[in-house]
C-alpha cells in the first residue's frame, strides 16, 4: 500500500482523491490548514474515513519536516482560490490571489517536498489551456508552477483538466454555467464527427478525476508527464 499526502484535501478534488485513496486501502494524510474556520469539522470527516489529518502551517520548513516524517509516495497539490474568495479575503484585510495561493502556496509545497520528500511523485492539478504564452493571471501562474516543477528534479504528473464538476458547499454559478455551455456546444460538434475535440474539452466529474489522479500517482508509467483532460477521463473510467 502507498502513502498519499493531500494538500487541498478540503476542496472538491481533494475530497475525491481522499475518498478514492482510502477506498483502495492506501494510507492517506489529509492536510488541513491550521487557521481553517472548519478545521474541527474536516478533522472529524477525514478521520471517519480513516485518513490522518496534518495541520502543519503553510511554512516551508515546517512542511519540509512534516513531509520528511511522513515519507509519502505521492504528494497532491490541489490548492486554488477564486476571484470571489479573493474579494471576501480583501474585505477581511487579507490578500488571497492566484499569485499568493495557487502559485505561492503550491511553490512553497514544492520547495518543501523537493527537500523533505524528494523521492515522492508530485501530482499538480493545473488547468486546461496553460501554455508558455498564457497571459491571464489564472493560467500564467500555472505555467510558472509547471515550469518550476519540470525543473525541480522531482518525479511529477501535471494534470490539466477542463471544468471539474461535483458537489460543492458553495455555489459557483460561473463554473457550472461555463461547463454546461462548453458541454452543450461540444455535443453539437460531436454530432458532426469531431469526437476528439469533444473528448478533449468537455467537463470532468470530480470522482472520475480523483480516480485518475490516484492511478497516475501510483502508476510506474506516469512519470514526468503532462496529462490532458481526455486522458484524465479515460484513466478515471466511467463517471
Ligand atoms: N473547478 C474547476 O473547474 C477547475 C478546473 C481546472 C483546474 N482547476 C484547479 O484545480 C485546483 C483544485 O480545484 P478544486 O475545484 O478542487 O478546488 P476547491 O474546491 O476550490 O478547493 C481549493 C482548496 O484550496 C485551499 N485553499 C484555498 N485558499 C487557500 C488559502 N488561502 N490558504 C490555504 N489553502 C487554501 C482550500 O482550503 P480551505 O477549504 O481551507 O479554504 C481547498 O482545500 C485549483 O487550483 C483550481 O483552480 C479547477
Amino acid at each position: 500500500m502507498a502513502r498519499l499526502f493531500i494538500v487541498g484535501a478540503t476542496g472538491l478534488t481533494g475530497r475525491e482523491v481522499l475518498h478514492v485513496g482510502r477506498g483502495l486501502g492506501h494510507d492517506v494524510v489529509a492536510h488541513v490548514r491550521p487557521d481553517s474556520p472548519r478545521r474541527e469539522y474536516w478533522t472529524e470527516v477525514f478521520e471517519a474515513q480513516g485518513a490522518e489529518v496534518d495541520t502543519t502551517p503553510f511554512d516551508e520548513e515546517a512542511l519540509e519536516e512534516s513531509l520528511r516524517a511522513r515519507a509519502p509516495d505521492a504528494i497532491f497539490a490541489l490548492l486554488g482560490t477564486t476571484r470571489r474568495r479573493g474579494r471576501r479575503a480583501a474585505q477581511a484585510g487579507h490578500v488571497e490571489t492566484y499569485d499568493t495561493v495557487d502559485y505561492g502556496l503550491t511553490a512553497m509545497l514544492l520547495a518543501a517536498a523537493s527537500r523533505g520528500a524528494p523521492d515522492a511523485r508530485f501530482i499538480y492539478l493545473s488547468a486546461m489551456g496553460v501554455s508558455p504564452g498564457s497571459k491571464n493571471p489564472y493560467l500564467r501562474v500555472r505555467h510558472q508552477l509547471e515550469t518550476e516543477l519540470e525543473e525541480s528534479g522531482m518525479d511529477y504528473v501535471i494534470a490539466r483538466p477542463s471544468f471539474i464538476l461535483g458537489q460543492r458547499d458553495e455555489k459557483r454559478p460561473g463554473e457550472s454555467l461555463g461547463a454546461g455551455l462548453v458541454d452543450v456546444a461540444l455535443s453539437g460538434v460531436g454530432a458532426f464527427g469531431a469526437r476528439r475535440m469533444q473528448e478533449r474539452y468537455r467537463s470532468t466529474d470530480a470522482r472520475r478525476l480523483g480516480r485518475a489522479l490516484v492511478s497516475l500517482a501510483l502508476s510506474p508509467d506516469a512519470m514526468r508527464r503532462v496529462v490532458l483532460s481526455d486522458e484524465l477521463r479515460a484513466v478515471g473510467g466511467e463517471a
